[in-house]
């Protein structure tokens, strides 16, 4: 009687979990949909729907469902968002976010709940630093490497006077803290470090104290409409023929149509290029392409990417999202065969990856060649 009992349990428990397995897996994106932003969180999406539908809509024989959130680019709203998805939606895994301030309360969250949580984008140095965890992955890049590859690039050229400007958040921060370290370890200096609050555009005071300053070059963070709106400024007040300006690669990217002649020549840094041409890149801006009718940009591509690590961990624990060390494992050992190239993460769980230096020319950030190859966050304050 007792032995029948314990089959019969143990018989109740492998179904339950075959059906959980069996179940659609929910995926609370939480992304920003309006706001400077907001392109950037279409592309994300675009990016991860494109795989999962090109892997037939399953990912390790789980059918997603997809949950959103418009988390405004509003970190003062992060804690609630990201509570209500995975309390009152019950998501298995989070996908989120642009802003660093929401990835920050997001990651939170996931570190006291456990719950799975991919980064598609923002760069808070603190995720995969103090904050890193088990269960948090980052498909994008550190504020902190763009930054650094261009601190060598700026240097290199013999610029030693520099000034820096960006919005008063942990991305532009730390882009700036990231660019700082590695042009004066070469013997540069940031003369100046020049911000407004996010995700202000009146640039106008700040491009006047430039032209003051008369620095060898500007380095900058913006994305988004803010880029755009930064490098229209830059050019119509004199200074893009005066005094040359290099920024992390979102300054130019997602925003070549409304930028225009404005962009051209740019030099940034960035772990992506419209002109990789490589099969694997050109496979994935025709599929993108064609499904869309836009060109991709390095925010699909992290979109992409992140749904590319899902189905890596998921496929180790046959949809099992709660055998959290083997998912873990799965992606630590994973070559990411990415449209930017292949990428494997740090023990911290962002990328290590080449940094491009591209120019812009027409539509285009072209590439110029590798800045910084196989570039690793140091992942300060990261114990795991
Ligand atoms: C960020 O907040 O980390 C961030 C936002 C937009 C970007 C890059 C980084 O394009």
């Amino acid at each position: 009687m007792k032995l029948k009992l314990i089959a019969l349990a143990a018989a109740l428990v492998a179904t339950a979990s075959a059906q959980a397995q069996s179940a659609k897996l929910k995926v609370g994106l939480m992304l920003p949909a309006t706001g400077t932003f907001a392109a950037l969180g279409t592309a994300i999406e675009n990016g991860f729907r494109l795989y999962v539908t090109e892997q037939g809509g399953k990912l390790a024989g789980r059918e997603i469902e997809f949950v959103k959130v418009d988390d405004e680019s509003d970190p003062a709203k992060a804690t609630d968002n990201v509570n209500k998805l995975i309390k009152r939606d019950n998501v298995d895994v989070l996908v989120g976010t642009v802003h660093s301030g929401v990835a920050m309360a997001m990651a939170k969250v996931a570190k006291d709940t456990g719950t799975l949580l991919l980064v598609p984008n923002a760069g808070a140095d603190a995720v995969t630093g103090p904050m890193c965890a088990p269960n948090i992955f980052r498909s994008s890049f550190s504020n902190w490497q763009p930054g650094y590859a261009m601190g060598e690039v700026v240097a290199k050229k013999g610029h030693k006077k520099v000034v820096t400007i960006t919005w008063k958040y942990a991305a532009g921060d730390e882009s700036v803290r990231g660019f700082k370290e590695a042009f004066e370890k070469a013997g540069g200096s940031v003369v100046k470090e020049l911000s407004l609050p996010f995700p202000g555009v009146e640039f106008q005071a700040l491009l006047t104290e430039i032209a003051a300053s008369k620095p060898d070059a500007v380095y900058t963070f913006f994305a988004g409409g803010g880029a755009v709106k930064f490098v229209k400024d830059y050019a119509a007040a004199g200074l893009k023929k005066s005094i040359p300006l290099y920024g992390a690669g979102f300054l130019t990217d997602g925003t070549l149509e409304a930028q225009g002649a404005d962009a051209d020549g740019l030099l940034t840094t960035l772990h992506y290029s419209d002109a990789l041409n490589t099969p694997r890149d050109n496979a994935f801006r025709l599929a993108y392409a064609k499904t869309y009718k836009l060109q991709p940009d390095v925010y699909a591509v992290q979109g992409y990417d992140a749904a590319q690590m899902l189905g890596i961990g998921l496929a180790a624990v046959k949809g099992d999202v709660s055998k959290k060390a083997e998912f873990a494992a799965a992606v630590e050992k994973a070559k990411i065969d990415s449209p930017r190239g292949p990428f494997s993460v740090s023990k911290a769980h962002n990328p290590v990856q080449d940094i491009y230096l591209r120019q812009v020319s027409g539509k285009e950030n072209k590439l110029v060649g590798v800045a910084s190859k196989s570039l690793a966050d140091p992942a300060r304050g990261c114990k795991m």
